[in-house]
């Protein structure tokens, strides 16, 4: 039986889990909501943590452990953990400046933070307040060709190296949650509004004294009377790209001239045309189960993924990931690292740098004791023999074809 620190010192948490739980309680229903919720039944949503539960581990006995190796190299950066912060938008919901905060948090584990189109805090401030952080950047495909190329001269010029183009959300998920709780857009419902009252720490670390935020990154397209959030909101709606394709993306290949990663694939036969195309890395994801709902969780894919990919780019994973195990279960299925959505949002929901720093560092914990207790200290030593799988799982075929 699983039980949780029922108090708010997120330092007293013990698993991210437990950093969860006091995300609920700490925030008003349509904060969680929005941090926590999926698309639709959320079937995906609960896919990704039942698969990751269904991997089991075999472990190899009386092999010394006295210390553990985790350093990944990526993107010609040595990483101390093959963890990155992925790209999450409007976190400034969560925590008054929760992009610094995990820009931070991230920084002084030496692991890079990504920052989202549609972030609250600009690329310029997260530089300028964090000056030797590895950021990456997410951009979400506009149809306005000027704004998107604004958009990438500042994140080049700010010395951001890594470009994550998503293709899972051009078009918004069915997220039912979203319509419940908003009147209009951005417009709290009523019995919204009464549970805002009730959380009164939120208020005062979220929105006390200047409301909330809005998106940082692209208030400056925005013309001057429709600088809100709402402004905002409706701005990114009409500027997402449906027309997004693998052209475009060959023309973003060409034009980005750094290392450009696709974020949002499942299918092999996407994997084997990111390769075609050159690209540097693709993030195996499904959107925390928050597009299409009825996906596949993304450790499920990986090692088809894997199969075409793996060593042709930069594998990185996305969706479900909490425990230490869960990426050690990723790395052995050919993931070079991981991004971490809500595992670090939970932490800087309820502690801001240091709650962020701690669901880091759980997970750290974690993956070094479970990487000794398998028997392979050595996270580079990891390969699918060490997964315990069962005739019917998506993996076994992986054992016999080795
Ligand atoms: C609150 C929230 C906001 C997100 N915003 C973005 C975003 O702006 N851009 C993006 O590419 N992905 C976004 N994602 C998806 C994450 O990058 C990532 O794919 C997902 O969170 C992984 O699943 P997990 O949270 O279960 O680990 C968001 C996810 C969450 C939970």
């Amino acid at each position: 039986m699983r039980r949780f620190h029922s108090g708010s010192d997120f330092r007293r948490a013990h698993s991210v889990a437990e950093l969860a739980a006091m995300a609920r309680r700490r925030l008003p229903n349509f904060a969680w909501e929005y941090l926590e919720g999926g698309a639709e039944e959320e079937v995906t949503l609960r896919r990704n943590r039942q698969a990751f539960s269904e991997i089991g581990l075999l472990p190899q006995t009386l092999v010394a452990c006295h210390e553990t190796h985790t350093r990944r190299s990526i993107f010609g950066a040595s990483i101390p953990l093959p963890m990155i912060i992925g790209p999450t938008g409007y976190n400034g919901m969560l925590h008054r400046d929760a992009d610094l905060h995990l820009a931070r948090a991230a920084t002084k584990r030496g692991l890079p933070f990504t920052l989202s189109t549609v972030s609250t805090s600009s690329l310029e401030q997260i530089v300028a307040a964090v000056p030797e952080v590895n950021l990456w950047f997410q951009l979400y495909c506009l149809r306005d060709p000027r704004v998107q190329t604004d958009l990438l001269q500042r994140a080049d010029a700010v010395g951001c190296k890594t470009l994550l183009l998503t293709s899972d959300a051009v078009l918004l998920g069915n997220r039912e949650w979203d319509k419940r709780n908003f009147v209009k857009p951005r417009h709290l419902s009523l019995r919204n509004k009464f549970d805002v009252l009730r959380h009164p720490r939120w208020f005062k670390q979220a929105v006390w004294p200047h409301g909330l935020p809005i998106l940082a990154n692209v208030e400056r397209y925005l013309p001057a009377d429709q600088r809100t959030i709402e402004g905002a909101a409706h701005f990114i709606g009409a500027q997402m790209d449906t027309g997004l394709d693998w052209e475009a993306l060959a023309r973003l290949r060409d034009s980005w001239p750094h290392q450009l990663v696709l974020k949002g694939v499942l299918h092999p036969a996407d994997a084997e045309k990111a390769v075609a195309l050159g690209l540097d890395g693709l993030v195996v994801s499904n959107h925390g189960g928050r597009q299409l709902d009825g996906a596949p969780a993304s450790i499920d894919c990986l090692p088809a993924i894997a199969a075409v990919a793996k060593g042709k780019l930069t594998l990185l994973l996305d969706s479900g990931v909490r425990r230490g195990t869960d990426i050690l279960k990723a790395c052995a299925l050919g993931a070079d690292a991981v991004l971490l959505g809500r595992a670090t949002l939970y932490g800087v929901a309820v502690g801001g740098e240091a709650g962020a720093g701690h669901a880091l560092d759980l997970l750290a914990q974690e993956l070094r004791l479970a990487l000794a207790l398998l028997g392979k200290p050595d996270l580079d030593q990891l390969d699918r023999l060490d997964l315990h799988v069962t005739s019917n799982s998506p993996f076994s075929m992986s054992r016999t074809d080795e």
